[in-house]
């Protein structure tokens, strides 16, 4: 058992013991070291003003991943290389980065800049990036600056990114890998009392007990949704768990039958797999958050919290993805569809975790859509999300899965539209209306701040409608948001 956390800064060893179960990697900057470069704006995770990089060891080699510091837990950082915006400058020389920053004009009231220079620091890092506006502003997503306007600082990335790294931290990479392997121990971590701690177990058998012993605790994968309650909802949280250095929960496995994801995999680790899987799901893995928030957040964290417009939900429900549940009792599996009891009810029992899903690949018969519909492109939680498979035999419809989000209290399989679309026929759009009619037996729909439940109704018909129209092959490249948005970047080149 380990009573700290320990984790690099500056190229050295830190160690703490003194680690608060809801502390923010952002206040123990502000608060504690008195580093005040990373700034705080929204608290959310949605403007990164706060971004700060982490590096951590991926297959051996050293990955730097930009992160919100305000969401993120200050234990969450065991094991890793914290990167602030103080690290940057060697000797009164500005980084790169930095001085591209200044060259491009890329900073007015320089309350942004922090978080901007953060982010291309991991953008530098990043290898085999194609240089492009449209990967800049990709990775970028998650900044929003007020005053400068974003062209000088795409320039400044174009200009700073995109070369070998020539830096502090490429020259000291061998030492930095050393030392994070030094920093990888398989002990517990537990820090403060039974009633009220951070812990983070090294195995599944250890956060098995651990969980079965406080049922009452916090599990915490990325803290992208659990951040919030602490920044937002100013939730008391005194037992927090943290998933994060239990070997094998990252994994995530390709295979001709599908893709397994561990319950720790990240949007970030899981998007090649899920493109592979679906062009689709390639496309909706990129719209979630932003490049900070996949980074942390979790595919098992987006089931787990159950809400009714996570974005991933449908789409898995759709394909038919089993999920794995594990406790001190032993461990089951169910369909997904069956784990949303109720608003805010999943099927989990006390001491109960996710350990992971089964995405099943669609067979050379099935055809597989979806679409997210929200008012931004990037950075925006769904108003509705609409996914489909079929499974097209001689051009008939014999089976159908079909699912949405943002439309019931859960995410919800459309089982009267499935059953009408049976039987369908893909060359006549006629038998398509009754799938269409059956969604109104389906979903009722509410209205809230995001759309109107007669907006959802007329989305969630009209995905279906685009979805047969996509797959029978009578629809128009136009209807993708995708084009459209790919049209006007090059219009900005
Ligand atoms: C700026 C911003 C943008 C976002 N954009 C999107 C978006 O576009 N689409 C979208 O769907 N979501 C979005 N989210 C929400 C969030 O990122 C996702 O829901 C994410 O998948 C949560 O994963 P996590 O690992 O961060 O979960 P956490 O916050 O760590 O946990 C979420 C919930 O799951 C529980 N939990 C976590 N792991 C387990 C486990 N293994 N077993 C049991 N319970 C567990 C936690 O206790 C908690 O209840 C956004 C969030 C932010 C801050
Ligand atoms: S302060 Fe806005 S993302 Fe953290
Ligand atoms: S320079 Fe002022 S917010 Fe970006």
């Amino acid at each position: 058992m380990r009573d700290t956390i320990r984790f690099l800064k500056g190229g050295q060893v830190v160690e703490l013991e003194n680690v608060g179960p809801t502390e923010t990697v952002l206040d123990y900057l502000r608060l504690r070291c008195r580093q005040t470069g990373t700034k705080e704006g929204c608290g959310e995770g949605d403007c990164g003003a706060c971004t700060v990089a982490l590096g951590r060891l991926v297959d051996g080699k050293l990955v730097y991943q930009p992160v919100n510091s305000c969401i993120l837990l200050l234990g969450m950082i065991d094991g890793a290389e914290l990167v602030t915006v103080e690290d940057l400058a060697l000797d009164s020389k500005l980084h790169p980065v930095q001085a591209a920053m200044v060259e491009f004009h890329g900073s007015q009231c320089g309350f942004c800049t922090p978080g901007f220079v953060m982010s291309l620091f991991t953008l530098y890092h990043a290898h085999g990036q194609e240089k492009s506006r449209k990967a800049v502003t990709e990775w970028i997503a998650g900044n929003l600056c007020r005053c400068t306007g974003y062209r000088p600082i795409v320039d400044a990335a174009l200009d700073a990114c995109f070369d070998a790294a020539d830096d502090a931290f490429s020259w000291r990479a061998n030492e930095t890998r050393e030392l994070l392997q030094k920093l990888a121990d398989s002990r517990d971590v537990f820090i403060g009392e039974s009633d009220s701690f951070f812990s983070s177990p090294a195995t599944l058998d250890g956060l098995a007990a651990l969980y079965g012993q406080h049922p009452d605790a916090t599990l915490v994968a990325g803290a992208t949704d659990v951040g919030l309650w602490i920044t937002k909802q100013l939730r008391d949280l005194p037992k927090m768990i943290w998933l994060g250095r239990i070997e094998g929960l990252e994994r995530v496995e390709s295979s001709p039958s599908g893709v397994l994801i561990g319950a720790m995999a990240t949007y970030e680790t899981t998007e090649e797999a899920m493109s592979d899987l679906s062009p689709d799901l390639g496309v909706l893995w990129k719209r979630i958050g932003s490049k900070q928030v996949r980074a942390s957040g979790t595919v098992g964290g987006n089931i787990a919290n159950g809400s009714p417009i996570g974005d991933t939900p449908p789409a898995l429900i759709a394909l038919g993805t089993t999920l794995e549940l594990h406790s001190s009792e032993g461990s089951r599996a169910l369909p997904l569809e069956k784990f949303f009891l109720d608003y805010g009810k999943q099927d989990r029992n006390s001491g109960e975790f996710v350990t992971g899903l089964f995405v099943p690949r669609p067979s050379s018969n099935q055809a597989f859509r979806c679409y997210k519909i929200s008012k931004r492109f990037d950075q925006d939680i769904s108003s509705v999300m609409g996914a489909f498979r079929f499974t097209i035999d001689d051009g008939t419809i014999t089976d159908a899965r079909i699912a949405y989000g943002g439309m019931a209290a859960t995410p919800k399989r459309a089982e009267h539209a499935e059953r009408a679309l049976t039987g369908a026929l893909m060359d006549d759009p006629s038998t398509w209306g009754a799938g269409m009619q059956a969604l109104l037996s389906d979903y009722k729909p509410m209205t809230d701040m995001r759309a109107s439940a007669e907006y959802r109704m007329e989305t969630a018909r009209a995905l279906l409608a685009k979805a047969l129209m996509e797959i029978s092959g009578t629809a128009p490249d136009e209807i993708r948001v995708l084009a459209i948005r790919e049209a006007d970047n090059d219009r900005a080149a």
